[in-house]
């Protein structure tokens, strides 16, 4: 942050300003996967440009395929160059490059966890790092187990030790608790940060700066005031190159299961005492507790057909490479959940996600109950829509009330209009990728945007209701057309209580 950015907009003040994380090692297992390329490095990056990383630091890629450092390092740069949302400067590469190994490692494999040993060693001497490690899981899922026993039996003898466990955390209720308890063989609570993304996006804390840090907000921020809450996942994407993990874990596993419940459980929380892991965790737990298992009538799946995205025709989900062209695997996921507290008993939170949607939109709506006697003659219904408080998790980042204004001249008349804020707008800089403030909250020990092990299975145990439901029928697949919002039946869930999904 430069003195002159700060001068041309005051907004800017405070931010960044931060306690530096301790000397460490960060090792990433799965190093030649996707999300390394895509999202890890480009974050370590921009860490690195905004010089928020240790100083004494060091980075180790570990995974299957046999590469050398340099090699590692190329092919990382050229990730950096694509993926990162800074531009690349040879000398913020060059400082990032220079504490970077690759070690291959079969992940059962005593000799590659001898060699990645003596590596963290050779690297605490020449570095500096002080025996402390963060241990990213990037794998696929079925060998954390593997890595979490090898990291496990061979902590440093100094210094912290670190997880961070990429999504999936299991399959389902069962395999979570078995990985969990596994990692409890070796790590305490405290070691183990598992990663929603969504929670260290920008946005999505900020919901807790909107609704903690206001004071007009939380009086009508319930059951008396609110008519219910729509929160929406909504991609344009397909499923990529994933239908491998893609097919077993379907729109409930892949998002509802963790994104949409942790937004669910951000938006109906109780004010946490302070802002520590445990007091934010603990309220969110509550909620999603809760939160009862909706009937089979409350829940809607659609799986997308061929048809139009951006104008270009794409595949159905059974023609896309690597999917059975008989799967049942659901792309899109629609519910009607409550949470039975005081606060919102009766309040329905609908919530659906989709791939193959009409729009890329995250957003929260807060649709509160309508004027109760509005008394202009010239009003219709249509006219005077409820009020809603917008949060635009993504893209075009944001808050947005809608209100009923008066139309300029003669008469009565009232319409409906927007008072906007827009994070682009306000602050003028880019905000920083969701990956970034993860990796460095965990360098920093600081679990709060984490899941903790018991909102993991909360969120499964809910999740394992809906699928078993499931098993008792085989709805027509696919039911919608790639580019629409889903399908029927979920328009009808909403008629059904008279009301609609949002559709701007
Ligand atoms: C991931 C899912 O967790 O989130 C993907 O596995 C999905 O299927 C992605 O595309 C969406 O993340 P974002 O940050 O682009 O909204």
């Amino acid at each position: 942050m430069t003195t002159a950015s700060l001068q041309d907009n005051p907004l800017l003040e405070g931010l960044e300003v931060r306690r530096a994380p301790d000397p460490c090692i960060l090792v990433i297992f799965g190093a030649s996967g996707d999300l390394t390329k895509r999202k890890l490095f480009p974050a370590l990056y921009s860490l690195a440009f905004r010089r928020l990383l240790p100083e004494n630091f060091a980075v180790v890629g570990a995974a299957r395929s046999e590469e050398t450092d340099e090699d590692f390092k190329e092919r990382m740069k050229e990730a950096v160059q694509e993926n990162a949302r800074d531009d690349f400067r040879d000398d913020v590469w060059e400082l990032l490059a220079d504490g970077m190994r690759y070690v291959p490692l079969d992940f059962a494999d005593e000799q590659g966890e001898d060699d990645l040993a003596r590596t963290l060693t050779e690297l605490d001497q020449q570095r500096g790092t002080r025996g402390n490690r963060v241990y990213y899981l990037a794998t696929p899922p079925v060998v954390f187990p593997t890595v979490v026993q090898a990291v496990g039996k061979r902590r440093a003898a100094e210094g912290w030790t670190r997880l961070i466990i990429e999504k999936p955390f299991g399959h389902d209720l069962a395999s979570a608790r078995e990985l969990q308890q596994v990692i409890e063989k070796y790590f305490d609570e405290k070691e183990v940060f598992r990663i929603d993304h969504y929670l260290g996006k920008e946005t999505v804390q900020n919901m807790l700066a909107l609704r903690f840090a206001n004071g007009i907000f939380e009086p009508i921020w319930n059951r008396q005031f609110i008519d219910h809450v729509q929160i929406t996942v909504a991609e344009t994407l397909g499923i990529e190159a994933r239908a491998d993990y893609y097919e077993r874990a379907g729109a409930v596993r892949d998002i509802f299961q963790n994104h949409l419940l942790q937004l669910v459980a951000i938006t109906a929380m109780e004010p946490p005492i302070d802002f520590t892991a445990d007091s934010v965790r603990n309220e969110k737990v509550k909620v999603l507790r809760a939160m009862h298992t909706p009937g089979p009538k409350s829940v809607v799946r659609g799986q997308y057909g061929r048809g139009y995205i951006e104008g270009e025709e794409v595949p159905a989900y059974r023609e896309e490479a690597g999917v059975d062209p008989q799967s049942m695997t659901e792309t899109y996921v629609s519910a009607k959940l409550y949470v039975d507290n005081w606060r919102w008993a009766d309040t329905p939170f609908y919530i659906r996600t989709g791939k193959r949607l009409a729009r890329r939109e995250t957003t929260i709506a807060i649709q509160f109950k309508r004027a109760p006697h509005p008394p202009f003659e010239e009003l219709s219904a249509e006219r005077l829509r409820p009020n809603v408080l917008l949060v635009h998790v993504q893209p075009d980042e944001g808050v947005s009330l809608a209100i009923g204004v008066k139309v300029p001249g003669q008469g009565m008349t009232i319409r409906t209009v927007h008072m906007d804020f827009l994070y682009g707008g306000a602050f003028r800089t880019g905000l920083p990728e969701a990956y970034e403030r993860l990796i460095l909250d965990a360098m920093l020990g600081d679990a709060t945007l984490f899941t903790r092990i018991d909102e993991v299975e909360e969120q499964w145990s809910l999740v394992d209701a809906i699928v078993a439901a499931w098993a008792r029928d085989r709805p027509a697949f696919p039911n919608y057309p790639a580019g629409t919002w889903g399908p029927t039946g979920a328009d009808e869930l909403m008629e059904r209580d008279g009301r609609s999904w949002r559709r701007r």
